[in-house]
């Protein structure tokens, strides 16, 4: 407590105009006494709030102007004397372009026209969304720059997420290493692309699966980023650096540990997982770790203790709750299954009935969002290959044990595409995923909602959007209006964002029915032809 009084009350947090000797035109990348050798680097970003990081090679104090403009106008110092440099902006307004500097209490170090970062739009803001996803990268090669810039190059959208599948440092993740093989190879997508990553073995140093050292927290990636794992960007609390999620626009992420955190049930990355994808009102859920569940690229998950223990605790958990789309890298190799559930054991138990729906590069997901999409990108800077002999994995739809890739994420509302992008800046293989149902663009009322019925266990599905929380009461009644059914034990509101309700019917001759639905003080019904 002491240590953070004394942190708190060295840290002048100062919302004010820019000072009079600081001329925006005047901006160096360095002065005489102090030069920035990492970042500056962009992390936690959260629709009011975004933390900035940077090294110098000599201790200094440290300041962050930023603005909507390059006259900035934000002010936020911390007088403390460091090399290692952090300062988080908060009061931003969300989804607005800010540029921003980095320095001294007196000088600019680092802060030109590509010193920006877009904030996180606000909970309900709804916009399109960017992501840049690579994995497996970090060893220094002239396939990681291609790749690199094969992205830089692919169009003018602006980033709004770039996330990271692990193994980012190779060999061992050691701060030299980080700095040689990442910092000093992106340092342009660094300074503008607001980073999520997550660890994979080589940044644990390849020390062991969930075990020993590699259950703590002194491999130097702990040391280098800054995740939001307070909640400050939505989502449940982890309060571990090791993984962590968060909202932007109307996706929910969550970045898992796959090698240092133990994955038995009742552990609790397992159970703060269970917690936090029951509990998002988002229309979709990306999860991202390093070690892939099915894979017959340069790893086995038939015979990998780390790839089959993921497929046998943390699958079943993600796809209980719908998730959309699953990321991971460790093999080098790009790697895309159909939509699946419930393959939870070797490659040769895998049945068609696994699948989802017959189409294999289109999806659509329908109430109650049933499937998940498992793609593996493991080939932004190590090269590709060789496979398994046993290759592919048969529950996969696409393989390339060639070609670097990165992977390109769009999500725009209801349609979520995705891109292998080559180091050549061809797209070797895309694909998507539409989801159906109640819009998120309502024109009427505060609510969309759509009731399906389900013959099969004789209940009916509730899946509603909300501009807020509301007021909700469900009725069964017959065509005459008579009441048969309050559900009384169905929740009394309904979140903002996102939900679904699944609701047992008694039993019921076969009939026509009429399902009242009474969201505040509107009543919408719906007929439908129910029972047995
Ligand atoms: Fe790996």
């Amino acid at each position: 407590m002491r240590t953070i009084l004394i942190w708190c009350l060295s840290l002048i947090c100062v919302f004010s105009q820019l000072p009079a000797q600081i001329s925006p035109q005047s901006q160096a990348t360095k002065n005489n006494s102090a030069t920035i050798v990492r970042g500056a680097y962009l992390q936690a970003i959260a629709p009011h709030s975004i933390t900035i990081r940077w090294r110098t090679d000599v201790p200094t104090d440290s300041r962050v102007l930023a603005g909507k403009t390059m006259n900035y106008g934000i002010s936020v110092q911390n007088t403390t004397f460091t090399t290692e440099h952090e300062i988080t902006l908060s009061g931003l307004e969300s989804n607005q372009q800010y540029f921003y500097a980095v320095g001294t209490t007196t000088e600019i170090l680092q802060g030109d026209s590509t010193n920006k970062f877009i904030s996180a739009p606000a909970q309900g803001e709804f916009i399109p969304v960017r992501v840049w996803a690579t994995g497996d990268f970090g060893n220094g090669s002239a396939a990681q720059a291609a790749v690199r810039d094969a992205y830089l190059n692919y169009d003018s959208k602006p980033t709004n997420l770039w996330i990271w599948l692990g193994d980012n440092a190779y060999a061992s993740g050691t701060d030299s290493e980080y700095q040689t093989n990442v910092f000093d190879m992106y340092p342009e997508p660094l300074k503008r692309f607001p980073l999520m990553p997550s660890p994979g073995n080589h940044d644990y140093g390849n020390t062991g699966f969930a075990s020993g050292i590699t259950l703590t927290t002194d491999a130097p990636y702990f040391s280098i980023f800054t995740t939001p794992q307070n909640g400050e960007s939505g989502g449940i609390p982890s309060f571990s650096p090791k993984y962590y999620s968060y909202n932007y626009s109307n996706i929910h992420f969550v970045s898992l540990d796959s090698y240092g955190s133990l994955q038995d049930p009742g552990s609790p990355m397992v159970e703060w997982l269970k917690s936090d994808l029951a509990n998002h009102n988002q229309r979709w859920t990306i999860v991202y770790f390093h070690h892939p569940p099915y894979t017959k690229g340069t790893h086995d998950s038939d015979t990998e203790i780390e790839l089959y223990s993921i497929r046998q605790n943390i699958i079943p958990i993600l796809e209980q709750h719908g998730v959309d789309l699953v990321l991971s890298g460790h093999s080098h190799s790009n790697e895309r299954s159909y939509l699946l559930h419930g393959h939870y054991g070797l490659s040769y138990t895998f049945s068609p009935s696994m699948m989802v729906q017959p189409n294999h590069t289109n999806f659509v997901k329908s109430p109650p969002y049933t499937g998940t999409v498992y793609a593996i990108c493991g080939t932004s800077g190590q090269s590709p290959g060789p496979s398994q002999n046993d290759a592919p994995m048969p529950c996969m739809f696409f393989n390339d044990f060639n070609t670097n890739c990165s992977m390109v994420l769009d999500i725009d509302r209801d349609l979520l595409s995705a891109k292998y992008l080559t180091s050549a800046g061809t797209v070797l293989h895309e694909f998507s995923i539409t989801k159906t149902g109640p819009s998120s663009i309502i024109e009427y009322g505060e609510v969309s909602y759509e009731i399906t019925y389900d013959s099969s266990d004789q209940s009916v599905l509730l899946t509603c959007f909300s501009t807020k929380k509301t007021s909700m009461k469900i009725s069964l009644c017959g065509l005459k209006g008579e009441l048969i059914s309050n559900f009384t034990d169905i929740p009394a509101s309904l979140p903002q964002g996102y939900s679904m309700q699944k609701i047992k019917l008694p039993e019921l001759s076969k009939a026509m029915y009429l399902i009242v639905l009474q969201l505040d003080d509107q009543l919408f019904s719906k007929k439908l032809l129910m029972g047995k």
